[in-house]
């Protein structure tokens, strides 16, 4: 339950990145040894993924934001519901198929926000001497040897975050040298990098569309802090510019951040950067701007719902284009409840801005498409009531709690 109206103001802290701790979380299974990774934020998707990697035999311990694995037996085959249910977890297929030379998971199922087939990863897969095969709703990838051999991973939409991520995991321990090419470049791909490099792994250029990954015969233990999450940052930044307030991040990491910001900027918002700690506050009057998402470093599409509801209340026409996921407008109509005036044409929304938003109960659909309906009713006049919040619990640590903190009328209640 949202009152809308208050202005943010004051300091809040960002967790570290759930897309980062996701597969840095898979990547634990290429090693007998114990890792702990640090900084990891509360979410409904780790604890998932924890889950998982104790149904492959791993024992994990979650202690406050410290995380202990150790993947000492493991089996090859994941647990099928667990898995089915969060898409991340296919990322823990590239470090089963390192280490045991064969994989068995359940084949991720469509999503609300697009078709998202893995088809990427398994040529990857292919590319280092893997046979795969779907059967009965699992994907099995099985090698004698994983040889290493230059892979293209660009797709429709450009490069594959997890695929490039797993396909550099199941490198890490073949024969020789795997080049990937139009890899992701995305921070979360640099982090999972420099968390492999940790454990003894040869992997150079990531962050770069060539990763060179030269195999090695065993990987151990290691010690990582999880960056922290971006999107989470934006989210918070975009709350402030869209409510007129006044908020400082601490902890981030604006170097990650420059499309989001930039645009921002452009949009007559103001973005103050000291060290790790970034300032966000209106610079008068807003202004229209356009958004294309694009991978790393383009605008984020997971940020796009977020960017739309500071379009929403900004007098003037701004086009919003979607262009990685194929069905990533689902907040468009939530927000046209409270009184948003957004078009659909094809990839993009026009969004006609400035009318004033009032609040109504409205249904969050995914993750993000959340994130921006709590915005819009932080922005709103009057009550917001913001069902199925189990998505934002998905991707948020804390998010009504942190928002208090910024003076924020907002409180989690049983759904009636
Ligand atoms: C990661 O998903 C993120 N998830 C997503 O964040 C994010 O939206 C996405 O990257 C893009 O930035 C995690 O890291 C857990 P992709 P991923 O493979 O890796 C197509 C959030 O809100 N594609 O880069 O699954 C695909 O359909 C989530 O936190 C293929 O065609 O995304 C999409 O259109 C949502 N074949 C595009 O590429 C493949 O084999 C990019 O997808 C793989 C992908």
């Amino acid at each position: 339950m949202i009152k809308g109206g208050v202005p943010l103001h004051g300091e809040v802290t960002i967790s570290g990145s759930k897309n980062a701790v996701l597969p840095i979380m898979a990547a634990t299974l290429l090693t007998a040894e114990p890792c702990v990774i640090r900084r990891v934020p509360n979410l409904s998707d780790v604890k998932f993924m924890a889950e998982i990697l104790k149904s492959l035999g791993a024992q994990v311990k979650l202690d406050g934001d410290t995380l202990q694995v150790r993947a000492e037996k493991i089996k090859g085959v994941g647990d099928y519901e667990l898995i089915r249910k969060m898409r991340g977890s296919v990322c823990i297929m590239g470090p089963l198929l390192g280490r045991l030379k064969k994989a068995t998971v359940s084949l991720p199922g469509g999503c609300i926000i697009g078709a998202r087939p893995i088809n990427l990863h398994l040529k990857g897969f292919e590319a280092l001497g893997a046979k795969i095969t779907v059967e009965a709703g699992y994907v099995r990838a099985q090698a004698k040897r994983l040889v290493g051999s230059d892979v293209f991973l660009g797709g429709r939409a450009g490069s594959t975050v997890l695929g490039t991520a797993n396909v550099m995991m199941a490198a890490a321990l073949a024969e020789g040298v795997t080049i990937i090419e139009s890899a992701a470049c995305e921070p979360e791909v640099v982090d999972v990098a420099n968390f492999l490099n940790s454990m003894g792994a040869k992997i150079i250029g990531a962050g770069s569309p060539t990763i060179t990954v030269t195999g090695v015969k065993e990987l151990h233990g290691a010690e990582h802090e999880v960056i922290p999450d971006r999107i989470e940052a934006a989210t918070y930044a975009l709350a402030a510019a869209a409510t007129n307030g006044k908020v400082t991040l601490l902890g981030a990491r604006p170097d990650h951040m420059h499309a989001v910001l930039d645009k921002m900027r452009d949009a007559g918002v103001k973005v103050e950067r000291r060290g790790t700690a970034l300032t966000v506050s209106r610079n008068g009057r807003l202004k229209p701007v356009d958004i294309t998402t694009l991978p790393y470093s383009g605008f984020p599409t997971d940020a796009q719902a977020q960017m739309m509801v500071l379009m929403a209340v900004t007098p003037g026409i701004s086009i919003i284009t979607e262009r990685i996921f194929e069905s990533r407008f689902m907040h468009v109509s939530e927000l046209a409840r409270l009184g948003a005036d957004i078009e659909i044409e094809g990839p993009s929304a026009i969004v006609k801005g400035g009318r004033p938003l009032s609040g109504a109960p409205v249904m969050a659909s995914d993750l993000r498409a959340s994130a921006a309906l709590v915005i819009a009713g932080l922005t709103a006049k009057g009550a917001t009531q913001v069902n199925r919040v189990y998505h934002l619990d998905r991707g948020y640590e804390n998010i009504d709690g942190k928002l208090r903190q910024l003076g924020a009328r907002i409180e989690r209640v049983e759904e009636t």
